[in-house]
């Protein structure tokens, strides 16, 4: 499979996607029972998770959407910009987070940073991808869809350079040997 000028080859398909968020939807309904949390997804990379969890939850539900960047192309930036859109009153809400991938925890924890000084009741983060567990420990991630090795990945809402986001399964870049 060609996006833009690489090559990616398939990683994870659509179907093992549908099952493994039907499981975190789960977790989340259960142990949301009695609660009404409010979802902040974090655009844009995580519109299509966002949509399919969101669908499989069975407790009473809000859904906001913030935007925040680090990815210049394949390579982090590493300068996290600032969190824009939050128009809700979060204070004393049982917050969760929904991410695309992280990788090297940096926008994470800044988002965990700015919405604890807001005053949630709760914070918590369920994130389809997870690269590195090891390097985001920092931040405690309750829900992870899937751990994955340190390579690039594509489709699903995930992106190279813009391209690749309605793929609808997850590929992974395999430079050639
Ligand atoms: P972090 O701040 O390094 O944890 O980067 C997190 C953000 O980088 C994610 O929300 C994604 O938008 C982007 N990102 C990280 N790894 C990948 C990848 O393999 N493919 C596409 N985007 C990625
Ligand atoms: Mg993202």
């Amino acid at each position: 499979m060609k996006v833009k000028d690489k090559d990616f080859q398939l990683f994870i398909d659509h179907q093992h996607i549908a099952g493994r968020i039907n499981e975190l939807a789960a977790a989340i309904n259960k142990d949301y029972e009695g609660k009404t949390p409010l979802f902040i997804a974090i655009l844009n990379g995580s519109f299509i998770f966002a949509a399919d969890l969101i669908r499989a939850i069975s407790v009473p539900s809000q859904i906001s959407f913030v935007k925040v960047t680090s990815y210049d192309e394949m390579e982090s930036t590493g300068n996290v910009k600032s969190l824009i859109g939050l128009n809700e009153n979060i204070f004393n809400r049982d917050v969760i987070i929904i991410e695309d991938i992280i990788d090297t925890g940096r926008t994470i924890s800044k988002m965990v940073e700015e919405f604890n000084s807001l005053g949630t009741k709760s914070l918590e983060i369920v994130s389809l991808l997870v690269k590195n567990k090891e390097r985001s420990q920092n931040t405690a991630i309750k829900y992870t869809g899937f751990e994955i090795p340190e390579e690039f990945v594509v489709g699903y809402g995930l992106d190279y350079d813009g391209y690749g986001r309605n793929l609808k399964d997850i590929y992974q870049y395999k430079p050639h040997s």
